[in-house]
């Protein structure tokens, strides 16, 4: 193995210097401790001199070793030149204990076990004109999704209510989305989390300004599987296949594919629940048990009974649906937080046909609901 000694020299005031090394394959392994100073605000590295009883060899090696102060001003720089539709306004970490509104500092460890790992949920809901849509239903999702990945929540509920309210005022965003992780926390790299000292809740508050669009769209059948009900109930932050699925989707023209269960029934989209309006006139969703809950689908199935008093529907069915099924449809929709009711006119070859009535009239409905539902869907924020 070898050594590292240190030159006894003075430090040379030039932006790099030669390393030694004992051998010719590059392991940074070896020279981790790349020591630095900083003359008039510049980064200058100390040259090492490795010694072994190979042969030596010299190598020039440019990566800064970064200040915590450096590092976080390299973040905003490169987030202030990176353009999006997407601001991040507040985040709160329960490992900082508070909320932040720079961008540069809204980051979580990284020995964090949702991120190496895997093991952390999570959750999202809109902010409309002011109010948090359905908070309370997707938090008790979020609560649920917890305990199934066995996340002991660092808060009870209406703590952890309280400071996403407070986060989203904090951010004083009035029209935009929340999004919240639990995860088992940060502690070690190791894949038991018996290490990570303490569970931690994250949120973040985004304002995306690219305008609604409920244009009707055109889905496939995904051919990455679904995942088994025992992880598609719950909504872990494991979403490699419905990012496979959606790109998957994308490669091939589509918005999003859909998933068949195990045996070939119509399940979910890859963040998003679907549903038809038959050719009896009745609105079809597959059943719940071996997909995601969607609390949009499930205000949907609330607020659908207008439609069948004003006449514009049969009835409302909720069981397995078959793929034919799906595929002969009156109409097809997209159900979710983030396109709201969408219709699909077109599924693999099969046309669906036009942007349906029922489709439309859901969307407006679930609109209204947004601004102007009862107090059970709308959280106010007091900015
Ligand atoms: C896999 C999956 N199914 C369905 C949904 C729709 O759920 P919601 O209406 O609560 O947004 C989502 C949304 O995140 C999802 O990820």
């Amino acid at each position: 193995m070898a050594v590292l000694l240190y030159l006894g020299k003075p430090i040379p005031e030039t932006p790099s210097f030669p390393l030694i090394v004992a051998d010719q394959q590059p392991n940074p392994l070896k020279y981790s401790r790349n020591l630095q100073t900083r003359v008039r605000g510049k980064c200058l590295r100390r040259s090492h001199v490795v010694k072994s009883s190979l042969k030596e060899s010299t190598r020039e090696y440019d990566v800064p070793l970064l200040s915590a102060s450096e590092a976080i001003e390299s973040l905003r720089r490169s987030r202030e030149s990176y353009k999006s539709t997407q601001r991040y306004l507040a985040m709160y970490s329960s490992v900082f204990g508070g909320i932040t509104t720079d961008q540069a500092a809204m980051v979580i460890p990284m020995d964090d076990h949702m991120v190496h790992r895997g093991h952390g949920v999570f959750d999202t809901a809109a902010i409309v004109d002011g109010c948090i849509y359905e908070l309370e239903q997707h938090l008790d999702r979020f609560l649920g999704s917890a305990k199934m990945a066995k996340i002991n929540p660092p808060f009870d509920k209406e703590t952890t209510k309280r400071t996403l309210v407070q986060t989203v005022s904090a951010s004083t965003c009035k029209n935009g989305s929340l999004r919240y992780w639990l995860s088992s926390g940060p502690g070690d790299f190791q894949l038991s989390p018996s290490g990570c000292y303490h569970s931690a809740l994250y949120a973040i508050v985004i304002q995306d300004q690219s305008p609604p669009n409920y244009k009707g769209i055109k889905v496939t059948t995904s051919s990455i599987p679904i995942k088994p009900p025992q992880f598609a109930i719950m909504k872990s932050v494991n979403y490699l296949p419905n990012v496979l699925s959606k790109m998957e989707a994308e490669e091939n023209g589509a918005y999003a594919a859909i998933w068949l269960d195990e045996e070939g029934f119509v399940a979910e989209g890859p963040n998003m629940n679907v549903a038809f309006v038959t050719q009896e006139n009745e609105l079809l969703m597959p059943r719940f048990d071996k997909i995601l809950s969607g609390c949009t689908a499930k205000r949907v199935l609330e607020l659908v009974s207008n439609l069948v008093t004003e006449g514009k529907l049969r009835g409302v069915k909720v069981r397995e649906v078959t793929l034919e099924e799906g595929k002969q449809a009156e109409e097809m929709m997209l159900i979710g937080s983030g396109v709201l009711v969408r219709p699909v006119l077109q599924w693999d070859d099969q046309v669906i046909g036009k942007e349906g009535v029922v489709t439309e009239s859901l969307r407006k409905l679930i609109l209204e609901d947004m601004k102007s539902g009862p107090s059970t869907v709308r959280t106010i924020v007091p900015y």
